[in-house]
């Protein structure tokens, strides 16, 4: 019998639990980029509660494509020291941390938002580069592995998406020309440094001609074959679809069949706020590892109580107003 709180494996790294604290932007004030003691606070209770394993807030990747003012940025001086403080604090609770690496449009000096058919093939070698430096520099800071977004609305999730993808090239045309942006950074990431990689992934696009649930398999199996260690399901929207639980029995269903094609960890997330029908997913279906990121808006440490049986319910509504508001802090309980 499985249950959240198990001693487990995510391919390399050893987890205290079954929950990942996925993704979020940044919302609490930095100065000059520098992360201030109220982060490192956060990181502290989230890591003492219980969590598996903990991804950052998004890292931009590149200047001018900050999500908003807050947004961790890989390229200011101070991330590295910043960021190596960061891991091994978390790595004091022997919690391992990934860090969520994305950008949302690319621009060539002063050309902003070029379109992915309009990227160039210096362009393309560019962004290659970039996400292996950044790598090096993650490594260097620390982090155990880092989490690509090719979910959600990112650049690389219409890149790899034939609904905006109609390239002629190699970078085009099909789901592997579609994916050797990505699959060749993988590649040379993991022949280069020891790094987790995990990949954030939409389990369909939902608009016509997007991508499907078949060729979103087909894509996670090409992620392993290259070198992934593990993927995030997720959807395209996310979290405005994450209303109600129930919603997310599709998602369940789609890791399900997933499972079956590839031999890597992957992990559900969306909608979770119930501690009861957590165990009962990883123990009823082929899902080994559940996200969640609400619940530990509305509450930092609520993992404990989980534990210790005082709640098995989040105080999380979902209402998503901490999103419409693009603040990570609650709403209702902060
Ligand atoms: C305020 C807020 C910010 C978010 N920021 C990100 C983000 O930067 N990157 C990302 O991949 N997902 C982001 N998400 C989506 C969450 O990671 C998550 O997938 C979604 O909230 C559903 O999971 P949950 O029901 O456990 O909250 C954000 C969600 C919220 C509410
Ligand atoms: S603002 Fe709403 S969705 Fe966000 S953490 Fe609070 S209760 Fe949950």
């Amino acid at each position: 019998m499985k249950d959240i709180f198990d001693n487990c494996q995510l391919g390399n790294l050893e987890l205290k639990s079954r929950i990942i604290r996925t993704g979020l932007w940044e919302s609490q004030h930095i100065n000059n980029s520098r992360l201030t003691q109220d982060i490192y606070s956060r990181y502290k209770t989230i890591a003492e509660s219980g969590v598996g394993l903990i991804t950052t807030e998004l890292i931009a990747m590149y200047p001018r494509d900050t999500f908003e003012k807050y947004t961790h940025k890989i390229y200011s001086v101070d991330f590295i020291h910043d960021f190596k403080k960061l891991t091994e604090l978390v790595h004091e609770y022997d919690v391992p941390i990934l860090a969520q690496l994305e950008f949302v449009n690319f621009n060539r000096g002063i050309d902003m938002n070029i379109d992915v058919n309009d990227l160039t093939m210096d362009d393309i070698r560019k962004i290659q580069t970039d996400l292996i430096m950044d790598a090096k520099k993650l490594s260097f800071a620390g982090f155990d592995g880092i989490q690509l977004a090719l979910g959600n609305n990112f650049f690389l999730s219409r890149f790899i998406n034939p609904y905006f993808n109609q390239r002629k090239d190699d970078y085009g045309q099909d789901t592997f020309g579609r994916m050797r942006i990505v699959l060749e950074a993988i590649k040379v990431i993991k022949d280069n440094y020891n790094l987790h990689v995990n990949i954030r992934i939409n389990a369909y696009d939902g608009r016509k001609g997007g991508i499907t649930e078949e060729e979103s398999i087909k894509m996670c199996q090409l992620l392993e074959e290259y070198g992934a260690d593990s993927i995030q399901i997720t959807k395209p929207l996310s979290p405005l679809y994450f209303t109600h639980e129930e919603i997310n029995n599709e998602l369940i269903d789609y890791c399900d069949k997933l499972s079956e094609n590839i031999n890597i960890p992957l992990i559900l997330g969306g909608g979770l706020t119930d501690k009861n029908r957590i165990n009962s997913i990883i123990n009823e279906r082929n899902i080994d590892f559940v996200s969640m990121y609400r619940p530990f808006v509305a509450q930092k440490d609520f993992l404990l109580d989980w534990k210790e049986n005082k709640e098995s319910i989040s105080r999380c509504k979902m209402c998503n107003n901490c999103y419409r508001r693009k603040n990570s802090t609650c709403y209702y309980f902060d």
